[in-house]
C-alpha cells in the first residue's frame, strides 16, 4: 500500500500497557497511528517508538468519556493524520471493590470510561469508515466479563462491550466495517500491578500465582494482545465480525 493510501488507526489508552503495544504493532503493520490518552505528554514515548522505527504517529490528549473532547480529538486526527478507519477502544480503568463497599462514583467511572468511551469514539470514527466503505473496530473486553469477585462494575462494563461489539458488527457490516472484541486474561501492565498492590501481594508473587492457574503456565504480555488486535484490524480479516476472542493462555470456565 502506498503512503497516500496508508490507513489511519486510533488507539485509545495508548500511553502505556496494551494500548502502547498495540499502537506500535499497528504502526509496524504500516498504519498511521493516533496515540490517544488522557494526557498528551504521556503519549510521547509511544509516538517516539513509532517514529523512530520510521512510522507515522501523533499524540492526542483526550478523555474518551467526554463527548466534546472525543469529537475534537477525532476531528484533529482526520485533519493531521487522515480519516481514521481503524479504531481500538482500549482505554480502561479499575475501581474494584466488593459490591457492598462499591460507591456510585466507582460504578460510574468504570461505565463512563469503558462503555461511554467506546460508544463516543465509535460514533465519532464510524462516519469516516462509512465514507471509506472500509473499517475495523476492536473493543477490549476481559476475562472478567464472565464474572469476577470485586469487579461488579468492571465485569458489567466488559460484558456490555461484547453486546456493543456484536451490535456494531450487525449495523455497520454493510459498509465494509467489522467489529470484534478481544478479551484478555492476565496481562502484565500497570493495571495488574495495581491489583497486586490492592490485594497486598508483591507483583512477582502475584504473577506466579496467576501463571500457575493458566494452562500455558505463564502470564500474558501486552504483545500477546497486540497480536490478536493486529489480526482483527488486518486487511485479511474482512469476513470475521462480531466475534469475542479470549486471549488468556487457555479456555476459561
Ligand atoms: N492488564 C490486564 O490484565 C487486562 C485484562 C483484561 C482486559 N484489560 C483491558 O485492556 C485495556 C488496557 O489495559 P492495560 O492493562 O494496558 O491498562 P493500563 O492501566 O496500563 O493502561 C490504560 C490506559 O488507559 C488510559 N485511560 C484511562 N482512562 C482514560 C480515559 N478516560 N480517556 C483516555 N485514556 C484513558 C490510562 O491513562 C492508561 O494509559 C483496558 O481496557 C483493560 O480493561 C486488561
Amino acid at each position: 500500500m502506498s503512503t497516500t493510501e496508508q490507513r489511519v488507526a486510533v488507539v485509545t489508552g495508548a500511553a502505556r500497557g496494551i494500548g502502547a503495544a498495540t499502537a506500535v504493532r499497528l504502526a509496524a503493520e504500516g498504519r498511521a497511528v493516533a496515540v490517544i490518552d488522557l494526557d498528551e505528554a504521556a503519549c510521547k514515548e509511544t509516538v517516539e517508538k513509532i517514529t523512530a522505527a520510521g512510522g507515522r504517529a501523533i499524540a492526542v490528549g483526550c478523555d474518551v468519556s467526554d463527548e466534546a473532547q472525543v469529537e475534537a480529538a477525532v476531528a484533529r486526527v482526520a485533519q493531521e493524520l487522515g480519516a481514521p478507519v481503524i479504531l481500538v477502544n482500549n482505554a480502561g480503568v479499575l475501581r474494584d471493590n466488593l459490591l457492598f463497599k462499591m460507591s456510585v462514583s466507582d460504578w460510574d467511572t468504570v461505565m463512563n470510561v469503558h462503555l461511554r468511551g467506546a460508544f463516543l469514539m465509535s460514533r465519532a470514527c464510524q462516519k469516516h469508515m462509512v465514507d471509506a466503505q472500509w473499517g475495523r473496530i476492536v473493543n477490549l473486553s476481559s476475562s472478567s466479563a464472565l464474572g469476577n469477585r470485586g469487579q461488579a462494575n468492571y465485569s458489567a462494563a466488559k460484558a456490555g462491550l461484547q453486546g456493543f461489539t456484536k451490535t456494531l458488527a450487525k449495523e455497520l457490516g454493510k459498509f465494509g466495517i467489522t467489529a470484534n472484541a478481544v478479551a484478555p486474561g492476565f496481562i502484565v501492565t500497570d493495571m495488574t500491578k495495581t491489583t497486586a498492590e490492592r490485594v497486598g501481594m508483591g507483583f512477582e508473587d502475584f504473577k506466579a500465582a496467576a501463571a500457575s492457574q493458566i494452562p500455558v503456565q505463564r502470564v500474558g504480555e501486552p504483545d500477546d494482545i497486540a497480536n490478536a488486535i493486529a489480526f482483527f484490524t488486518g486487511e485479511a480479516a474482512g469476513f470475521v465480525s462480531g466475534q469475542v476472542l479470549y486471549v488468556a493462555g487457555g479456555p476459561l470456565d
